[in-house]
């Protein structure tokens, strides 16, 4: 049976991504996305497939998602304001983006029934990470800063949405999995919305200083965007994982100053690695976590192995495509 699948945000990065995959294996797709951070020709493969089309539609509209929904055999949803750059610039559009649209999403789906992923953000474990003796786990608790310290906005939204989320499936049957993705990265992702590898990338070719934020010793994992859609894919069709929230990521750590250096050498580049406080890059109060290590036990426990490429075998290919 030909699956029709909805993807929220599928002019964005990972939505681009993720419609090309499921092209793949057959599904008719539909993106589904306001361009506002997306852009159509991230979808240039797909033009001129039969089985995909592209709609223009903005998910804080409930009747274009109510239209969009019905008619599909599944919905991911990943239509949100990302990045903690548009976060700090623009709060109340963030905001509404990432609750009032999900809340759409699911209200959408619950009416017809139809199965929907949704993504959420391991900036929900908020400074757990800072204190992480060990990977962070699904069960964990989470800890957000004050609400005057606005990077911590987006998490709470993320947050809501996986209540909101699991308040469906509780309340209304809706079958729903919650993927909370850590850092994904691969070709397409844009520098201008704070992303560190697009930047220093884009930096180190161009030759100009790689701005590491505070002394760099903060360390993240960085999953690429392939990985990331194999395990969307896969958990979107698992039985076990509806009603559960499911980290999604690669568990091996590396230091924003050692990725840094890694990138200008494989860039072969002069570039200086320079160093600004978190301060002066985001306004005074900001917060940063020191570590966010993904526990990857739930979803191999779900799915069975998982890939989790190197970040030199990612970084290999983005350096000769950026
Ligand atoms: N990239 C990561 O590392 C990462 C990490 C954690 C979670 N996520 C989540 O994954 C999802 C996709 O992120 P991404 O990195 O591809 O970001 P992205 O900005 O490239 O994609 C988001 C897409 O949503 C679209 N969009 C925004 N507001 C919309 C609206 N009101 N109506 C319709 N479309 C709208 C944008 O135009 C864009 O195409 C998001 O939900 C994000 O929170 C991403």
């Amino acid at each position: 049976m030909t699956l029709r699948s909805l993807v929220t945000g599928g002019a964005g990065f990972i939505g681009s991504h993720l419609c090309e995959a499921l092209i793949a294996r057959g599904d008719d797709v539909v993106a589904f996305d306001d361009l506002s951070t997306g852009v159509a020709s991230n979808l240039d493969a797909l033009t001129g497939n039969s089985k995909f089309r592209l709609q223009i539609g903005d998910v804080l509209e409930a009747h274009a998602v109510n239209d969009a929904v019905s008619g599909v055999d599944r919905v991911y949803h990943l239509a949100a304001a990302v990045g903690v750059k548009l976060v700090m610039e623009q709060p109340i559009s963030t905001i509404v983006t990432n609750t009032r649209g999900t809340e759409n999403v699911l209200a959408a789906c619950a009416q017809n029934s139809t199965r929907v992923l949704i993504t959420s953000s391991s900036e929900v474990y908020g400074k757990m990470g800072s204190a992480q003796t060990k990977p962070l786990a699904e069960s964990d608790d989470w800890r957000l800063g004050a609400t005057a310290t606005r990077r911590w906005s987006y998490a709470c939204t993320k947050a809501l949405d996986e209540f909101l989320a699991l308040g469906y499936h509780d309340q209304r049957a809706l079958p729903v999995v919650i993927a909370r993705l850590f850092n994904t990265v691969g070709p397409r992702q844009r520098a201008n919305y704070g992303m560190v590898i697009p930047a220093f990338v884009q930096a180190a070719k161009a030759g100009r200083p790689l701005i590491v934020h505070g002394d760099g010793t903060q360390s993240r994992c960085f999953n690429h965007v392939a990985d990331t859609i194999d395990v969307l894919v896969r958990l979107m069709e698992c039985s076990a994982a509806i009603g559960h929230v499911v980290n999604v990521g690669n568990d091996q750590e590396i230091t924003i100053g050692e990725l840094a250096a890694k990138i200008v050498a494989k860039c072969a580049s002069q570039s200086p690695i320079t160093h600004l406080p978190y301060g002066e890059v985001y306004g005074v109060g900001f917060e940063d976590m020191e570590r966010r290590t993904p526990d990857l036990t739930k979803v191999r426990g779900l799915l069975g192995a998982v890939r989790t490429r190197s970040i030199d075998e990612t970084l290999a290919r983005l350096v000769t495509l950026e």
